[in-house]
């Protein structure tokens, strides 16, 4: 098993990085915000929840607990036509709050049944009640939209949201992408569960996440209905559409597959797709249970994609995955779906999970153990792409996909598992997917959770491989 996987995506990345920092203007959206930021302290929600790689991503002062999303998807003229209702809680005071929704034409919105005022500002949608709302109070936005979605593009230079393929679209939403087809609070700070009703036309299956309920066909239209539970950040929410050859089934574990595979991918896809039970059971028996009731797999094609995505309990693939990229996207259901960031800085918490997974499979697979492709990591010379920022600190959104947040993201798990030995460093990893199921992780609890676990000072191994910069030296 070779180690660094899906080439295309991370070659994009590694290229298209030196312009793409030029583009983001970070430092000039700080200052923005601090302008507004006084001015919102006030009753008046935040325009982002201030993370400084995506100012404007997320909205302060409410936290959405459900999506009910109603879709229309016309995949001959890409038209979209949609409601999204949301319920809601005040986390203050709230004269006016925002949601993030790029594009598209919002013919109306209420709140609690009353015609609410609304402007679009760039990617902010902001609404001003017609009454103030409590702190506290639990409140019902329903958004009417319609329009051609369009991806928006990363400060990395690739495409994220709603892609339109020859036969649908590819929906995937990580970092920013969700706010091209609904209007969310969009950072994973803000998780909620989502009710999903998506109309195509006949022939074609719209596949989102969690459970599937069921379909009906009327009229040369399909309606499909999807229920995800368990609480899920924006970004991992999909719709996506397509021509699929659809298998569904329930594991051992009573985990309910379903598998929704573009017909020309089929035959690629196959071997892989067979090996999804085996590869979840291992997965739970090293992370502990898997923390939801769906699983399964998208595969379309998507050539102008360049990624796969973990979208929640059913990651999505732009083209036939291999079984490293089957046991990374899965183990981002542990790392990153049910245990989230609370900013897009901790990256390493997901990517470098994930790529140790891959790791550890290889190595109880008959492949190379993980101290094998440490190695060869580390042998790469210092002027190498690897080394060009240390995976704890990317320094900014353009980054946040490159080498150093996957690889040198799992070589700070390797160091970490040398350094407490095999059965302390699982018991860590189980105890972290256990006590931040379904919420939030920040590196600083991860540090703390294996300091207690190991009973050993790491302050000194993570302050070298998550946070100093080049290559780290020999011990
Ligand atoms: N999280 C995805 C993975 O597991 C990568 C998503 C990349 N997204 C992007 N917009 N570049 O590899
Ligand atoms: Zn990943």
């Amino acid at each position: 098993m070779t180690p660094p996987r899906r080439p295309a995506a991370r070659r994009r990345t590694a290229v298209l990085r030196r312009e793409a920092v030029l583009a983001t203007v970070p430092v000039a959206v700080a200052a923005l915000l601090a302008a507004a930021g006084p001015a919102a302290a006030g009753t008046t929600g935040s325009a982002g929840v201030g993370d400084p790689y995506f100012p404007f991503e997320g909205n302060g002062g409410y936290h959405v607990r459900h999506y009910g999303l109603t879709l229309r998807y016309d995949t001959a003229s890409r038209h979209l036509d949609a409601t999204a209702v949301l319920t809601a809680r005040a986390t203050q005071r709230l004269t006016r709050f925002d949601l993030d929704l790029k594009g598209l034409k919002v013919t109306r919105l209420t709140v609690d049944g009353t015609t609410a005022g609304f402007r679009r500002d760039g990617q902010e949608l902001v609404v001003t009640p017609r009454r103030a709302l409590r702190k506290g109070q639990e409140f019902r936005v329903k958004v009417t939209y319609n329009g051609t979605p369009k991806p928006v593009t990363d400060p990395d230079g690739s495409v994220d949201g709603w892609i339109p393929t020859d036969d649908g679209a590819f929906v995937a939403g990580e970092p920013q992408g969700s706010m091209t087809w609904f209007p969310a609070n969009n950072h994973p700070k803000d998780k909620s569960s989502y009710d999903f009703t998506i109309t195509v036309p006949e022939g074609r299956t719209a596949v989102a996440n969690g459970v599937f309920l069921g379909q009906r066909t009327a009229h040369g239209h399909t309606t499909f209905r999807w229920r995800q539970t368990e609480p899920m950040a924006a970004y991992l929410a999909t719709a996506t559409v397509g021509k699929f050859k659809v298998e569904q089934y329930t594991t051992r574990d009573g985990i309910q597959v379903y598998n929704a595979v573009d017909p020309r991918e089929a035959s690629a896809a196959a071997p892989v797709l067979r090996k999804l039970p085996s590869v979840l059971e291992w997965e739970s028996r090293l992370f502990g249970p898997y923390p939801f009731r769906a699983a399964g797999s998208i595969v379309d094609r998507a050539p102008n994609v360049g990624f796969a995505l973990e979208t929640q309990g059913r990651p999505e693939y732009d083209s036939a995955p291999d079984l490293s990229t089957l046991v990374h996207e899965n183990a981002h259901q542990w790392f990153g779906d049910s245990v989230s960031l609370t900013a897009w800085k901790d990256i390493w918490l997901n990517e470098g999970f994930a790529t140790y997974a891959e790791w550890l499979y290889s190595e109880q697979h008959g492949g190379d153990s993980a101290q094998k492709t440490f190695d060869k990591l580390y042998a790469k010379p210092a002027g190498d792409d690897l080394w060009a920022f240390p995976a704890g600190d990317p320094g900014s959104g353009a980054d946040i996909f490159g080498t150093p947040v996957y690889a040198r993201g799992a070589m700070v798990l390797h160091e970490l598992r040398k350094a407490v030995g095999d059965r302390t460093f699982y018991r860590i990893l189980r105890t972290w997917a256990a006590g931040h199921r379904g919420g939030h992780g920040t590196t600083a609890q991860f540090v703390r959770l294996a300091e207690r676990e190991s009973g050993k000072d790491l302050d000194g191994l993570f302050h070298t491989w998550l946070y100093t910069k080049g290559k780290p030296a020999e011990e």
